[in-house]
């Protein structure tokens, strides 16, 4: 293939060593060794596959290995995974990144040994200088579009090499060497200035505004590092005429080719139909009518971007045919508004947007998906860009109804102090939305949005960093859900990460991973035997009155059984049939409605029939096994028992059936009475109660009584009422309570109950057990 540009790079003075290089020859025409710094690097790995496939001995240093690295050491690399001179020492030539600091060991051993050193950006200039270069430049798009103009020149047979910012299925990778052709295509990225390095013969300008104000002073600065591009570029300059700033900036030069939605564009797109996840289009040039053009990828903005390549493709003399036809094929590059996971009832969608206007653009197409919500997770890109355009930012997320925005992904920046998420999210805030919310911990941001989620949603994770894993664990937890969902039927109620304080008296806890509320047995038993098969943790719970849940929550399904079948109280005679979810005290009140007596001590108990028999409840020196006459439950695999009373073991707080079964219903059984005296039995419990216990929120008493001594009394002894870690107090009523006096956290409590059981110990030596079921993940 002959040289195309006449305008060469010859005698490249390579800004490091003052060495003359003509580096386009060099890199191409030559072979030699070449190291890359930071060669893991999504734009530096595409170099390094450049140069490999261009017959170059090529080594890399790079402090992380990655897929990608893992794919070139496949091809050839030599990977080192520190940056250590020596291993540079045969190089002829050094490439480096420009997230590498003039300090590393690598470069400074290269300057001192004088050998030729170029940043990335001048390595794919030269590279392109060998071939007729085309530039995708702009803001935002790139990677996109320049994916989709070297898939639509590939299909149109013109064998191009191309040089794109991220690993792009429908073209195998992020960059290619194809001898054959006389094309080069390349990403331009603006960010650091060194797209004015670039003499391509084409170039498209997406869009241009403010960003990376971290390099460039002002959109001034920005434009004119566009300008000399443009001046640079030989053939034709291909220009959305819709972006405002790129149509200012092209307009003047005569070698410029518009595109857009308005009538004075030289290819303009016409009829346009926005769908869920495609888009059609007529291509309109200069009044003529060339065809119709479908694309898959949805969004307005993306019509655009089609519309750009559509124009390029045409002025190369790909026929409309062949490009509608590859255009129709083209597939997103990864990050670009993935679809994770597809239901009738959720979709979750990743994309890469960082900047105000990508998140504007990509909530627009998220909205025209047409589900009923959208929920949005954000993790902002940068403290640089958080600072500078944190205005912007709290006025993108008007279409979505929910946002969680957490902590900035700095890069390769330090941090600037006071720049974090929140400064978002109180702009968000500030700005009028009404859903948003802030999420420090990135690690908890599926928790946040899981719990929101509602039929009909749809969630979407923006941003350039690693918030896309945590739509992963997501759509790994709806797989779940889903077929949680299916077992409990349509009356059940299936959700994620719901807040275990909602669901204790105590008001502290965690969040359950998976909240299930079976509505039936059937339901339950099928918990049960799906929790066995996939090996998750399976936890019951009643109505939480005697439960401390830890602040990192319950891992895998807690069952909460109750309506349905759970809550049905049933009378016959002198017995009372009660399910698992009903309140013991509604026991002890079916009984006084049928005048069955000796369940009033019942009145006293805030937990649920299940709880009542898991810890054998009791009160008014009654305890619930005294009125037990079959228990049925299910067993670990689902089966359904009854045992009368007699073939139970049951001891002080304690009935360890339940340790490995799941009780469903239970018979109790009173004594005829007259009305008089279950209500004077049942005022009296309430009297004691008032006039004993704290109304405040608890979880009961926390001890077992010892049997020296009642636990609530040993507490009072010991003068610790009212002591307290943070908004955790014992109880000045009751010393076996400990209360919450508004937000205490579990870590709090925990730290109480350790305090009250040490002092027993060293002052009165005795040692005490709690009665309070303690489970969970520390927070
Ligand atoms: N006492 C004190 N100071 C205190 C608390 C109690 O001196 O701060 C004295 C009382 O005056 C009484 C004795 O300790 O002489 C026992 O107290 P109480 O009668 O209140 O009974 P308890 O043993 O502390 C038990 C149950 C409660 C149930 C009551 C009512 C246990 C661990 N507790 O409490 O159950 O409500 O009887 O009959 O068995 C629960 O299990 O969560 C619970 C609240």
């Amino acid at each position: 293939m002959k040289p195309v540009s006449e305008n060469r790079m010859t005698a490249q003075l390579s800004p490091q060593t003052g060495l003359q290089v003509d580096l386009p020859a060099f890199l191409t025409r030559q072979q030699h060794r070449i190291h890359l710094v930071g060669v893991a690097g999504s734009g530096m790995s595409g170099i390094a596959a450049l140069l490999i496939e261009l017959g170059h001995t090529v080594s890399g240093s790079d402090k992380v290995s990655t897929m990608e690295t893992d794919r070139l050491q496949r091809l050839g690399l030599r990977f080192r995974g520190q940056h250590r001179p020596e291993d540079a020492d045969p190089a002829d030539l050094i490439v480096f990144s420009s997230a590498i600091k003039s300090d590393n060991p690598v470069l400074v051993g290269a300057r001192d040994s004088g050998k030729t050193i170029v940043r990335r950006a001048e390595a794919l200039a030269a590279i392109m200088r060998s071939k007729h270069g085309i530039v995708i430049a702009g803001m935002h798009g790139k990677t996109t579009t320049s994916a989709m103009t070297a898939h639509v020149l590939r299909e149109g047979g013109l064998h191009p090499s191309h040089y794109v910012g991220a690993e792009i299925p429908i073209l195998g990778s992020n960059a290619h060497w194809d001898p054959r052709g006389e094309h080069f295509v390349a990403e331009g990225d603006e960010s650091d200035g060194t797209v004015a390095l670039f003499h391509p013969e084409h170039t498209l300008i997406l869009n241009i505004e403010e960003e990376h104000l971290d390099f460039y002073a002002d959109l001034g600065a920005i434009e004119k590092v566009f300008s000399q591009l443009i001046t640079q570029t030989t053939g034709k300059v291909f220009y959305n005429v819709d972006d405002e700033n790129a149509a200012r900036l092209c307009r003047s030069f005569t070698h410029g080719i518009s595109y857009g939605f308005g009538e004075t564009s030289d290819y303009r797109a016409v009829d346009i139909q926005l769908k869920d996840f495609a888009s059609t289009f007529r291509v309109n040039h200069r009044g003529q009518d060339l065809g119709e053009v479908v694309l898959n990828v949805p969004g307005q903005h993306n019509v655009h971007n089609a519309l750009g390549v559509t124009a390029l493709a045409s002025e190369l003399g790909i026929g409309i045919e062949k490009i509608a036809k590859s255009l129709a094929k083209f597939e997103h590059a990864r990050r670009r508004f993935e679809i994770k996971y597809d239901s009738p009832r959720f979709l979750l969608v990743d994309d890469y947007g960082h900047h105000p206007t990508e998140i504007r653009a990509t909530l627009k197409t998220a909205r025209s998906v047409g589900r009923k919500r959208v929920l949005t997770v954000f993790q902002p890109h940068r403290y640089s860009r958080t600072k500078a355009l944190c205005k912007e930012f709290g006025r993108a997320f008007d279409d979505a109804d929910r946002v969680v925005v957490t902590d900035v992904y700095g890069s390769s920046e330090a941090p600037i102090p006071g720049v974090t998420g929140q400064m978002i999210a109180d702009e968000i805030d500030a700005h009028g939305h009404r859903g948003v919310s802030y999420e420090p911990r990135l690690e908890w941001v599926h928790r946040t949005v899981g719990n929101m989620l509602e039929s009909g949603d749809l969630v979407l994770s923006l941003g350039a960093g690693n918030i896309h894993e945590q739509l992963s664990a997501l759509a790994a937890e709806l797989v779940i859900a889903e077929k949680l969902k299916e077992i409990v039927g349509k009356d059940g109620e299936v959700r994620l990460y719901e807040p275990l304080s909602k669901h204790t008296t105590l008001r502290v806890g965690g969040p359950a991973q998976f909240w299930v509320e079976p509505r039936n047995e059937k339901a339950f038993a099928g918990l049960i035997k799906f929790c066995r098969d996939e090996n998750l943790p399976l936890f019951v719970m009643g109505r939480g009155s005697n439960l401390l849940v830890r602040d990192g929550g319950v891992r895998g399904v807690v069952v909460h059984p109750c309506g349905g079948v759970f809550d049905r109280i049933e009378i016959n005679g002198p017995e009372i049939t009660a399910g698992v979810g009903a309140k013991l005290k509604e026991v002890a009140y079916a009984g006084k409605a049928a005048g069955i007596g000796g369940m009033e001590w019942m009145e006293g108990i805030p937990g649920a029939v299940g709880g009542a028999l898991r810890m054998n409840a009791g009160a008014m020196g009654a305890q619930t096994f005294e009125n037990i006459v079959r228990v049925r439950y299910l067993d670990a695999d689902g089966e359904v028992h009854t045992k009368s009373r007699d073939e139970l073991e049951v001891h002080y707080r304690n009935f360890p059936l339940l340790e490995k079964n799941f009780a469903v219903s239970a018979v109790f059984r009173g004594q005829p009475a007259p009305l008089e005296e279950i209500v004077r039995k049942l005022e009296a419990s309430q009297e004691k109660r008032r006039a004993s216990q704290p109304a405040a929120k608890s979880a009961g008493c926390i001890f077992k009584n010892p049997d020296s001594c009642p636990a609530g009394k040993l507490v009072d002894e010991l003068g610790l009422k009212n002591s307290h870690v943070g908004k955790a107090r014992v109880s000045e009523v009751h010393g076996n309570f400990i209360v919450n006096d508004g937000g205490a956290t579990a870590a709090e409590m925990l730290e109480l109950i350790e305090k009250i059981k040490a002092t027993a110990l060293a002052k009165r030596g005795i040692e005490l057990e709690t009665e309070v079921q303690i489970v969970g993940e520390p927070g």
